[in-house]
């Protein structure tokens, strides 16, 4: 199976639209190791030929522009996409909002938890991915599922899903349950894993995860790779940056650094690559020389960028 990381950036991208962080001002200057990034998703084939995404973000048409994997292929129909599905991981806009550019009448299927698909149906705008033209299919948690394309042929792409600690989309908070996780439930944010070619290989993504228990740290012993949350460096990164008020527990992103940051409380988990993606415009990571990017990599951990691949 090949896996490619088509986005490794969190919502906003890096550099983001409205930034003028040293980082963003870094990326757009074009400094030598702040590479830019797209917003969050990935690609996987079982079969070289058709794919599966995994989250649809808003940078689509640039992620698709720069993978000819993901281009009509020669000889297919005038209309046609080697794309055969997509599985949502939340219903946050860095992984729905790229839906909306796969309009055009095109056969593929979604796959989500009930949780994010009702918010697709509560968004009318969806509708322009006629159901009928693209089935969305409910992904039950904990089990096995084969992801098959519109027309119901296997794509060879086998996951199951299981829900992380994590936080509703910021658009669906309830704001009147601030002390309940803003009205979070269980589903609200997963993980996927993807069964590698051979029966011991696996991928974890995990773009979106609060924090690291017991469970979680057993269902990734043994994991092949490791695809995780690496929003921020530090807890209160955004806010010491000055760009805004949050923290990452706040947005329900566990930091990479600290005693229960991800570093920490995975380094004695057996799991062959571990990989930060969903990487936040903040996270001093971004900038290859800083010392933070190299006691990630010091304690095994991979950044990374748009068009890394895995093979598993
Ligand atoms: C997140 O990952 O927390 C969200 O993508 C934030 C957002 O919606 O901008
Ligand atoms: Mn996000």
């Amino acid at each position: 199976m090949r896996v490619k990381i088509i986005g490794s950036a969190a919502g906003g991208g890096f550099p983001q639209w409205n930034c003028n962080y040293r980082l963003s001002r870094a990326a757009r200057a074009g400094n030598a190791g702040v590479r830019p990034r797209t917003q969050s998703s990935l690609a996987a084939s079982a079969d070289g030929r058709g794919w599966v995404l995994f989250n649809a973000s808003p940078d689509i048409r640039q992620q698709i522009a720069e993978t000819p994997e993901l281009q009509p292929q020669p000889g297919e129909a005038l209309r046609s996409t080697p794309i055969r599905a997509v599985v949502l991981t939340n219903a946050d806009v860095d992984h729905v909002a790229g839906l909306l550019s796969l309009r055009e009448r095109q056969p593929f299927a979604i796959y989500a938890t009930e949780q994010v698909l009702s918010a697709l149906r509560a968004n009318s705008i969806f509708n322009v991915l006629d159901p009928s033209i693209v089935p969305r299919h409910r992904l039950m948690e904990n089990q096995e599922t084969s992801i098959h394309d519109a027309e119901g042929n296997e794509t060879g792409m086998r996951i199951e899903t299981f829900a992380v600690p994590g936080k509703i989309a910021l658009y669906l908070e309830d704001a009147s349950r601030p002390n309940d996780n803003f009205g979070s439930e269980s589903g609200d944010t997963i993980a996927v894993r993807l069964a590698g070619s051979r029966p011991e290989s696996s991928a974890f993504y995990i773009p979106g995860c609060a924090r690291i228990d017991p469970d979680l740290r057993q269902r990734l012993s043994g994991a092949s790779c490791l695809l995780f949350d690496g929003t921020v460096y530090t807890d209160d990164e955004m806010v010491t940056a000055g760009v805004g008020t949050k923290t990452g527990t706040r947005m329900g992103h566990l930091a990479m650094s600290g005693e229960s940051g991800s570093i920490a409380r995975l380094a004695d988990v057996p799991i062959s690559r571990r990989i930060f993606v969903h990487i936040n415009n903040t996270n001093p990571v971004l900038d290859e020389n800083s010392h933070e990017h190299a006691a990630v990599r010091s304690a095994g951990w991979e950044v990374a960028h748009d068009g890394m691949e895995i093979e598993l």
